[in-house]
């Protein structure tokens, strides 16, 4: 335990889907992410938020098992990720990055249908099942006419959106995204960010937009390196924290249509504080 650290384990790690427990990552010397302890609920859509260079990205992708801790670990049903083989972690947690790459070989079918790996051997071979399910996951973000196109020939967005059908195509419990909405028009926004929501997965984001993180069922903000603050939304995001960690100012309005509370931020110099 780490008396510095105010969301240290808790000591339940053990019954959780995803833990992690005293995270520290350095490189050559940099401390990236110092310290970061974490239980993730089962079903819960956790946002994680902070400035850039804060380490969001390393932290999903330690807890992805794509980075190794330099020191802690990644608990996965109770048991260290160290410890887990690479076919098992993939049929539990599927990652969308912030730079994704797939071979430009390959159509968007044949991109989506690599989610389905983990679950196919030679004793369950591709099947009816497995294509329906990758219809099911270009349908859930707009892609069936695009499915016969040739990879390269995506719009960043595009590619986006079939980063994260190919993400659902592996049916995880666990959805670790990083900022997938970081390329796509408004409408796509806020339909993959619903879609998401609605899945019955647990789900880790990293989001830049504090109004889209406000629909997260509670958010991880991280400043430096470092686990700030954890918590409900409208808890985390206090006048004080916007302005120590995203160095912004923040006032909360009600909107006229549904009464949903919404953050206007401003940089601190504009002085309409
Ligand atoms: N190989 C590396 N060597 C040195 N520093 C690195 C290395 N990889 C990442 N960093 C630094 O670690 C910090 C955290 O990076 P990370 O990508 O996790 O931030 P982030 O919160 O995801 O930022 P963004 O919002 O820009 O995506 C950054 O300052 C980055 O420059
Ligand atoms: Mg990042």
């Amino acid at each position: 335990m780490n008396a510095s650290n105010p969301f240290h384990a808790t000591g339940d790690e053990g019954m959780a889907l995803l833990s992690a427990v005293h995270l520290s990552y350095a490189v050559k010397g940099a401390q990236l992410l110092k310290d970061v302890s974490l239980v993730i609920r089962p079903g819960e859509n956790l946002g994680v938020v902070g400035p850039n260079g804060s380490g969001k990205s390393t932290l999903l992708k330690l807890l992805a098992g794509i980075k190794t801790p330099t020191h802690g670990e990644v608990l996965l049903h109770g048991k260290p990720l160290s410890t887990l083989r690479r076919r098992d972690i993939a049929r539990c947690l599927a990652v969308v990055e912030q730079q994704a790459q797939t071979s430009d070989n390959l159509t968007v079918q044949e991109a989506v249908e690599l989610g389905r790996t983990p679950w196919l051997s030679a004793l369950a071979p591709w099947s009816d099942v497995d294509r329906d399910i990758v219809d099911q996951a270009m349908a859930d973000v707009n892609l069936q006419r695009l499915k016969d196109r040739a990879w390269h020939s995506l719009s960043g967005g595009e590619r986006q959106r079939a980063h994260i059908a190919r993400a659902l195509a592996q049916q995880p419990q666990i959805l670790l995204l990083d900022e997938p909405t970081n390329h796509l028009d408004i409408q796509q926004q806020l339909l993959i960010l619903r879609r998401v929501h609605c899945l019955p997965v647990t789900t880790v984001t990293a989001l830049h937009d504090l109004n889209q993180a406000l629909a997260c069922d509670r958010l991880a903000v991280l400043d430096a390196g470092r686990l700030v603050a954890l918590g409900l939304p409208f808890d985390v995001l206090t006048p004080q924290r916007l302005h120590t960690t995203f160095g912004v100012t923040g006032h909360w309005l009600t909107d006229p249509v549904d009464g949903a509370r919404l953050l206007r931020l401003r940089t601190v110099s504009d002085g309409a504080s």
